[in-house]
């Protein structure tokens, strides 16, 4: 097979990424797009329904340094909802609350709090991909159709994944055939807007440059069936796999598989509950989300430290990691040498893997919302394309200590 060179894309091009640094921030790969059923070139956007979409994205700008870049809502004749664009990097945010009281977004907001409602994918070719979702048997939710504005033409179509979050499939460019490309904010019906918003002196240009996964929380017994449907429909291949004692602490345990677009700037690893003795950290999530879906974002960043020093300015809460993690032998013999002492990773709790690739360094926020749901992962890679195995095991006795205050254990 040959292997033809991957390319920055559009958005990573304009948040001046360079290719070196990408293929070591998420492990980019290169692949033979050519020869691939559903290409997939990379994140579009991802789309969060929200209680208050006006209130989520000045808290996107102030804690987390993104940048409104555009809007959609009554002024512009969306009288259903309001949604905000932020960027950071090469990551879209897409934050929509309801306006109307019949928007279909209350339904979606009442069954289950603030999440990702869909996890957007931009592919060189809609149609082509749809035809394949079809032949392979995928819920195709919103057949391919084309859009235009006076910035250009968008062709979209949509597929459904687990529970009620969705794929979006966004073609931005050559859709009228002639090689032109959207220029627009995001989509057709959305209006360039920036924000009045300054932040503080000496802050970052921005807190993290790409998004690395999206975990996706599914039912018991579900987890084969979503890896079957991303390699089966959207040809993903299998990455890492953790099961059984990997991942299981004295009370909680999980299992996760997870799958890769070919370049692999997409990633989702997929968790199902295992047995165990008591609630698993995935159980408490579908009771509280009501049925499966994202759990949480990674964010990758170049610069860990200093973002997470950052977040826990704007009062951004981390879940904790004992003094012991980082006094173990045993961890520190296994670690090695990474870019900083140990001693400052133990003082801002950051964790820290190996594998035969190189190390990563990583974090957790506690959940985002009001429901302990979805959260986000602070990623630093070093040469791994692991997801932290090796601390699966500190950082789920420390959710399970928030899940006992919750009264969720
Ligand atoms: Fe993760």
């Amino acid at each position: 097979m040959s292997n033809t060179a991957v390319e920055l894309t559009r958005q990573e091009r304009e948040a001046e990424l360079d290719l070196d640094q990408l293929k070591q921030l998420v492990g980019l790969v290169d692949y033979d797009e050519e020869r691939d059923p559903f290409p997939v070139t990379g994140w579009d956007a991802i789309v969060f329904v929200v209680g208050n979409a006006t209130q989520t994205a000045h808290y996107y700008q102030s804690a987390w340094g993104m940048e409104l870049v555009g809007y959609s809502g009554p002024e512009h004749g969306n009288r259903d909802h309001k949604a905000f664009v932020l960027k950071s990097g090469s990551i879209r945010f897409v934050v929509k609350g309801a306006v109307s009281p019949d928007s279909p977004l209350i339904a979606h907001h009442t069954a289950h709090g603030d999440g990702v409602v869909d996890i957007s994918l931009e592919v060189p070719d809609v149609d082509k991909c749809i035809a394949r979702a079809k032949a392979a048997g995928a819920t195709v939710l919103q057949e391919p159709e084309t859009v235009s504005d006076e910035h250009g033409s968008v062709r979209t179509a949509a597929i459904a994944t687990y529970g009620e979050t969705r794929h979006t499939l966004v073609q931005r460019v050559n859709v009228a055939g002639d090689g032109s490309v959207y220029t627009g904010v995001y989509l057709p019906g959305y209006v360039a807007r920036s924000s009045a918003f300054v932040k503080r002196e000496g802050a970052p240009k921005r807190l993290f440059q790409a998004l690395d996964h999206i975990v996706g929380n599914v039912e018991l017994g579900k987890m084969d069936e979503w890896v079957g449907f991303y390699n089966r429909v959207m040809g993903f291949v299998n990455m890492a796999e953790f099961v059984g004692d990997d991942i299981a602490t004295e009370y909680s345990a999980l299992m996760s598989k997870v799958v890769a677009n070919g370049n692999h700037r997409v990633k989702f690893p997929l968790n199902e509950p295992a047995i165990a003795k008591k609630k698993s950290q995935i159980d408490e999530y579908l009771e509280f989300y009501t049925g499966p879906g994202a759990q949480h974002l990674a964010l990758a960043t170049n610069d860990i430290l200093r973002t997470v020093d950052e977040l826990r300015t704007e009062d951004v809460e981390f879940l904790d990691t004992p003094d012991a993690y980082y006094d173990d032998p045993e961890m520190r013999a296994r670690i090695g040498q990474v870019r900083v002492p140990i001693e400052e990773l133990k003082k801002r709790k950051i964790l820290v893997d190996r594998d035969e690739d190189g190390y990563l360094l990583q974090i957790f926020t506690k959940p985002l919302g009001d429901r302990p749901t979805v959260f986000f992962e602070i990623i630093e890679r070093h040469g791994s394309l692991g997801f932290g195995k090796g601390n699966f095991k500190a950082l789920f006795e420390s959710i399970e200590r928030e899940q006992d205050k919750r009264g969720n254990l």
